[in-house]
């Protein structure tokens, strides 16, 4: 990293302060003046600004839980049911859920500390697709398949398309995956009781590129950092581009 970017990143200034105090001397690397504006710093150098040594910067932390069910999306509960802070690494930072699934809803369920990044993954116009596996009563008709794919109408607000797809029907019950990119409230629920068929389990099994996988319920995994790579392009302008100018027709 850049001298300057790394005083910046610690917080001490700005970067074009950091450029000034720079070539005023007053930044040491290992022990010796740096006026050089280009230096590196590398892992583990000893950086002091004015003779009082910098603490380089925390990395954020991105957590994936398993959220079980009976577990409610918050860091406290006035009524004293378990929270998803319970289930956390001990010693974990403050992080905080990306969003949240119903008390009732298992799956993915990304925490992390970096507030920007969960901004942008929360923003609808980024639209990040979540996949839910739903155990419901009754079949899908051809009917309900369109109205899931083109739409719906839920009283108070209207869905987009979303992606439909039957795992299994088997007797009075079908296990369903709806592929959605809103977070409206209780909106899978709702979709399917809109059509007259009862959620009776229902897990959210993907989050953009994070996938649920053999990750045991209550427990937690660090994101990859392929996963972290994929998150940020979703929030970055490449990424908004990319969606509304060639948008996945999600069918
Ligand atoms: N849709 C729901 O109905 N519940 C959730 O928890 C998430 C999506």
């Amino acid at each position: 990293v850049r001298l300057n970017r790394y005083l910046a990143a610690c917080g001490v200034c700005s970067r074009r302060a950091a450029d000034a105090f720079i070539v005023a001397g007053r930044v040491r690397v290992d022990g010796r003046i740096v006026r050089e504006l280009g230096r590196q710093v590398s892992d583990g150098a000893r950086v002091e600004f004015d003779h009082v040594a910098i603490q380089p910067p925390r990395g954020k932390t991105y957590l994936v839980l398993h959220k079980p069910f009976g577990v409610v999306t918050t860091m406290r509960d006035p009524q004293g049911r378990p929270t998803v802070r319970d289930l956390l690494p001990r010693g974990a930072p403050r992080v905080v859920p990306v969003g949240r699934l119903d008390y009732d809803t298992s799956g993915v369920l990304l925490l992390t500390d970096d507030g920007d990044l969960a901004n942008h993954l929360l923003h609808p116009r980024y639209g990040v697709e979540k996949t839910y596996r739903a155990l419901i009563d009754g079949r899908l008709t051809e009917g309900d398949r369109h109205a899931l794919r083109c739409g719906m109408d839920l009283g108070d607000c209207r869905t987009q398309p979303a992606r439909i797809r039957v795992l299994q029907a088997r007797g009075d019950r079908s296990l369903v995956e709806l592929t959605v990119r809103e977070g409206k409230r209780r909106q899978v629920r709702r979709m399917f009781a809109a059509l007259g068929h009862c959620v009776r389990r229902l897990e959210r099994v993907r989050f953009g590129p994070i996938l649920l996988d053999e990750l045991e319920p209550g427990k937690t995994r660090s994101l990859s950092k392929r996963e972290l790579e994929s998150l940020r392009r979703i929030g970055s302008e490449r990424g908004i581009r990319r969606h509304f100018s060639n948008p996945t027709p999600l069918r």
